[in-house]
């Protein structure tokens, strides 16, 4: 949003803070998914969006490679007060060397208008423009999020799959990216808002994907996929899953039958039938929280209550057990969701949620180059 003001904002705090200019200024946004939830980690398929909020990474690299130690690094955040969220570009710096990039210190600053906590990947955006910033030409996009990826999973300790950083690096402006999480193959398929506005709910419930339950659904699937005798819970077929018993049965449900919804709304999109996705969505809800149970009851009255007053569908989106739902709404309708939404929460005396307007934006890029800077990477 706005980086024409925001650019030049970061290079004065980079002035201030680490002194002097930064090598460049790289930007990767969160992301929306639209459908296909929980099954990046069983080799299925997700249809995310780049949405148009970004995490901006300055970067200047430095000679100080902290001599046989880790080498030298030195954060700032424009937002953050303490320290932890560090351990991000700590976890991107030390996955980059794993992966053979020789290790060199360096400076960055962090600013980012995606909302933390709130569902939508604000951490794969600091990993993408850290990781582009400190590597972009060593390795090619897939290799990078793969990389992040590891960062996350084990650096920073969360189990989480691969879709966030996809979305993160191939977001299109405009565009669904159809992702199947097997062979990372990446397909742009069209995603026009004419007349229909993508509201993202943030619940502000609390969501933390390293507490546990994220994990221990991740298991359940693996010990679903061992007891059907495939390789992934994309290999199984449904009337197979209706034998295993309970609660891997329902797990595995959710998956089977989320992979075909991933399937079934890329080919609306396709056909240029986007009003249709409405009970695609709504299926993949109480999916999610009837057979995955990912749901919490700020999400549930998110969902409900936008379609109450005129949403076409409505989900959760991410992980769940809080963070965010997402609405597609008729424009004419956006104010009468918003209302509903919000007086729903002041009736049950919840935190007010955040309700904004998102927009298919584009994927991790270098931005604000200045022709008198002449660095190049
Ligand atoms: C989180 C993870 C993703 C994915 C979703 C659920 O966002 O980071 O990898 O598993 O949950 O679809």
């Amino acid at each position: 949003m706005d980086l024409e003001r925001r650019i030049p904002a970061l290079r004065r705090a980079f002035a201030e803070l680490a002194g002097g200019e930064p090598d460049g200024i790289w930007a990767a946004p969160g992301r929306v998914n639209i459908i296909g939830e929980h099954t990046d980690y069983n080799d299925g398929l997700v249809l995310p969006i780049a949405i148009d909020r970004q995490a901006l990474a300055a970067v200047r690299l430095t000679r100080d490679t902290g001599g046989t130690g880790p080498a030298a690094i030195r954060c700032w955040s424009c937002q953050e007060d303490d320290d932890a969220w560090q351990v991000y570009p700590h976890g991107v710096a030390r996955a980059l060397a794993d992966a053979g990039l020789p290790a060199a210190g360096f400076d960055l600053v962090v600013d980012s208008d995606v909302p933390t906590g709130g569902g939508l990947s604000s951490s794969a955006a600091l990993e993408c423009s850290v990781a582009l910033g400190l590597a972009g030409d060593w390795f090619d996009r897939n290799e990078l999020a793969a990389i992040c990826q590891r960062a996350e999973n084990e650096y920073v300790g969360a189990p989480t799959g691969i879709m966030d950083q996809m979305a993160s690096l191939f977001g299109q402006e405009g565009h669904g990216l159809l992702l199947d999480c097997r062979d990372l193959r990446t397909e742009q398929v069209p995603l026009p808002l004419d007349g229909l506005t993508l509201l993202v709910i943030d619940t502000k419930a609390s969501h933390a994907l390293g507490d546990g339950a994220y994990g221990e659904r991740r298991r359940a699937c693996e010990d679903a996929a061992k007891a059907l005798g495939v390789r992934a819970l994309r290999d199984a077929d449904l009337a197979a899953v209706e034998m295993l018993d309970e609660p891997l049965r329902r797990r595995a449900r959710h998956v089977v039958t989320e992979i075909a919804r991933v399937r079934e709304a890329a080919d609306l999109l396709h056909a240029g039938r986007i009003r249709e996705l409405g009970p695609l969505l709504d299926a993949s809800h109480a999916s999610l929280r009837d057979d995955f149970e990912v749901s919490v009851d700020e999400l549930d009255v998110a969902v409900d209550e936008s379609r109450r007053a005129g949403a076409l569908g409505a989900r959760l989106t991410g992980g769940g057990f809080g963070g965010s739902a997402i609405a597609l709404v008729p424009d004419a309708a956006v104010g009468a969701v918003r209302e509903a939404v919000t007086a729903a929460y002041r009736e049950r005396d919840w935190t007010a949620p955040d309700i904004f307007a998102v927009n298919p934006g584009d994927g991790a890029s270098r931005v604000g180059d200045r022709a008198e800077d002449g660095v190049g990477r």
